[in-house]
């Protein structure tokens, strides 16, 4: 495995990058805005696509690079489905894995810092976010923070993973990189309550000042969406009544590019092909199965996604590789529940 722990010193905060193999697939958690550039870098000299960029909640002391990693590498943006984000690429819920080539996390929802923190399970490791911290606990005294569902994420979650589990937060400000789950049972001073309420009583008595970039990052922090307008500007997307009427024409080919995990959990339009996001650049260049499909059939390509934002860079992809009629179904399948949309 390829792992590089990166840290902020402006807002004191660890990313992760995580990959299977030289040449592959990788994956960023937490990243900051500021070090983009760096994170870019790195993976080039490890020879790394990111292909995923996920954020354990919404952070209110930096700015997430998230849009900015987007944009840059054409990566997917995942959140917890708690995250008022509008809007990441893909959400997640308790238990849902996130996966690229040869890793998988496993997403654990522990709420108590904000009310969209979730930490992931990697094997021997943990990454807590702000849940849990090394030798302390994430505040629980703004975005939707509380304490008693943070003492059920740390106690009745966290807690019952293996001893020997690492735990990689998504801060520290004393200078530990790594602990393990035995060792905060052991020293946690936060840890050492009899009691879910002596927990309460010792979160809610703390009384800390705002973060200094709280007003500048939480508000930038919930607008990393893509805009989807300027393809409809350019007659490249139909709304979802219209692709429901188009539905089995034979001058379409509608392809769904979500992970097969969020196939399974919210269904699938009937009539799609599927070609995961990672895979459409393969696809659609000259010699790629749907790029050949398209010139051979003049079937027009209709992407979706879970929220129109894969399928948004799929068209520009697909226009850039010369297939001029692609376009998308904007909101994704998000919009196409709303609006009641046939489903497989
Ligand atoms: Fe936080």
């Amino acid at each position: 495995m390829i792992f590089r722990q990166l840290f902020d010193s402006e807002s004191s905060t660890y990313a992760y990058l995580i990959g299977s193999r030289r040449g592959g697939e990788a994956l960023l958690i937490d990243s900051v805005l500021d070090k983009v550039d760096r994170y870019v870098q790195l993976l080039n000299e490890l020879d790394l696509r990111l292909v995923k960029a996920v954020d354990t909640h919404v952070h209110a002391d930096h700015v997430t690079g998230l849009g900015a990693l987007r944009d840059r590498t054409k990566c997917i943006t995942v959140m917890s489905e708690r995250s008022g984000v509008d809007v990441v690429s893909m959400r997640v819920a308790d238990g849902d894995s996130i996966d690229i080539e040869g890793t998988s996390l496993k997403v654990l929802y522990t709420p108590g810092h904000t009310d969209d923190s979730c930490s992931f399970l990697l094997n021997d490791r943990v990454f807590t976010g702000d849940t849990l911290l090394i030798r302390g606990t994430g505040r629980t005294d703004f975005q939707n923070g509380d304490p008693s569902d943070q003492y059920h994420a740390i106690f009745d979650k966290l807690l019952k993973l293996p001893d020997d589990t690492l735990v990689y937060p998504a801060h520290d400000y004393k200078g530990d990189t790594v602990s393990t789950i035995g060792e905060e049972k052991a020293f946690n001073p936060r840890l050492q309550v009899k009691s879910e309420s002596e927990y309460v009583d010792l979160m809610n008595g703390l009384n800390l000042p705002n973060p200094k970039m709280m007003d500048v990052a939480v508000p930038a922090n919930l607008k990393v969406g893509l805009s989807q307008d300027e393809l409809e500007a350019r007659g490249w997307s139909l709304t979802c009544a219209q692709a429901r009427d188009k539905l089995g024409s034979p001058d379409i080919v509608l392809v769904d590019l979500r992970d097969e995990t969020e196939r399974e959990r919210h269904g699938v339009i009937p009539g799609s092909v599927h070609v995961a996001y990672p895979d459409l650049d393969a696809g659609v260049k000259p010699g790629g199965l749907l790029h050949e499909l398209a010139v051979a059939t003049d079937k027009r390509l209709v992407f979706y996604c879970a929220y129109g934002e894969r399928s948004a860079m799929a068209v520009q992809t697909a226009q850039d590789a010369g297939l001029s009629k692609s376009c998308h179904i904007k909101g994704g399948m998000d919009a196409w529940k709303k609006m009641d949309g046939p489903l497989d």
